[in-house]
């Protein structure tokens, strides 16, 4: 099994052409579907492909990424904006490819817009350029400080559950996105199985057809199965992903990465626009 997975990381590598940073956001309709849970593991799923990854924190939530991960924070993004800490500061190593860099979920990091320090931020922030991926975890719901870290992000993933009230807030969330973004990504979380997780695609596909107009731009990236092993290493601090890499949920996010993986490389070949953590705090500070 580790063999295995060794040679598909070695063949992942191999292919990975020289591309540039691409910003994830991982969001939800509804709060509690498990995108903190599904961005720390599937940045860690795609550490192990080869690619060097970074997780943003952009919900202060109860279970922040720090929470899960088990790393304290001290520091984050605002104090770089403040000039109070310098990146080294701020960033958390997790393992030799995946790092965490401390965020803010927006209150406070769009006031920095016009701060007198701010090329001094961008020259520090522009050195995590060698990443191939950041993953944002966002807040819940359709909020301006949500939405702006959406904007700024190259792909969005909505995380729903099958829970009738997560489908609908997904829905009102998808809707709008399906506007601003060329793809939303969806990946259902807690289902029972792959039949179900189709099932529900399906459904949800159906009714976008009729009321979304772009629904063409609504692309299924996977599922995950619920598992009390999840809860158990969420409550424990650990990644299920590294912990138990041979469990179904495990398998079915490596899924889930390679297929994003796929779906992105297709995407940025017709992309022309500048991309970089600069370029990704331009958008957001001059927002507001
Ligand atoms: N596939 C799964 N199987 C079982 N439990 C899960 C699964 N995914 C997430 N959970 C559980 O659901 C709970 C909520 O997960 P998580 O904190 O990741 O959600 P969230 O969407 O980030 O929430 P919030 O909106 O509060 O930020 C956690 O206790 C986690 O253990
Ligand atoms: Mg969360």
């Amino acid at each position: 099994m580790k063999n295995q997975a060794h040679k598909l990381s070695q063949i992942v590598k191999n292919d990975k052409p020289s591309s540039k940073i691409k910003f994830i956001a991982v969001t939800s309709g509804k709060g509690g579907v498990g995108k903190s849970t599904i961005s720390a593991n599937l940045a860690y799923t795609l550490s192990t492909m080869g690619y060097k990854v970074g997780l943003f924190d952009a919900d202060m939530g109860l279970a922040n990424l720090d929470v899960i991960l088990n790393v304290r924070t001290n520091k984050n993004i605002l104090h770089l904006l403040k000039g109070e800490a310098d990146l080294k500061d701020i960033i958390i190593e997790i393992t030799d490819s995946l790092i965490l860099v401390p965020g803010d979920s927006g209150d406070d990091i769009f006031k920095y817009g016009d701060s007198f320090i701010l090329d001094k931020f961008y020259t520090q922030i522009e050195s995590l350029d060698y990443l191939d991926y950041m993953i944002i975890d966002t807040g819940a719901g359709i909020g301006p400080n949500v939405q702006t870290f959406i904007d700024a992000c190259d792909f969005v993933a909505v995380v729903t559950t099958a829970e009738p009230a997560a489908i609908t807030d997904a829905y009102a969330m998808i809707k709008i996105l399906s506007d601003k973004k060329e793809a939303v990504f969806m990946i259902l979380n807690q289902v029972k199985n792959k039949k179900e997780a189709e099932n529900l695609f399906d459904k949800f596909l159906q009714v976008a057809k009729k009321n979304i107009q772009n629904y063409q731009t609504i692309e299924m990236l996977g599922f995950v199965n619920k598992d009390t092993t999840i809860e158990k290493c969420v409550r424990t601090r650990s990644l299920f992903a590294q912990k138990f890499p041979s469990i179904s949920p495990s398998e079915q996010l490596r899924n889930v990465a390679t297929t994003l993986i796929e779906k992105m490389e297709h995407k940025v070949l017709s992309k022309k626009e500048q991309s970089g953590f600069g370029n990704f705090f331009k958008k957001i500070l001059k927002q507001f």
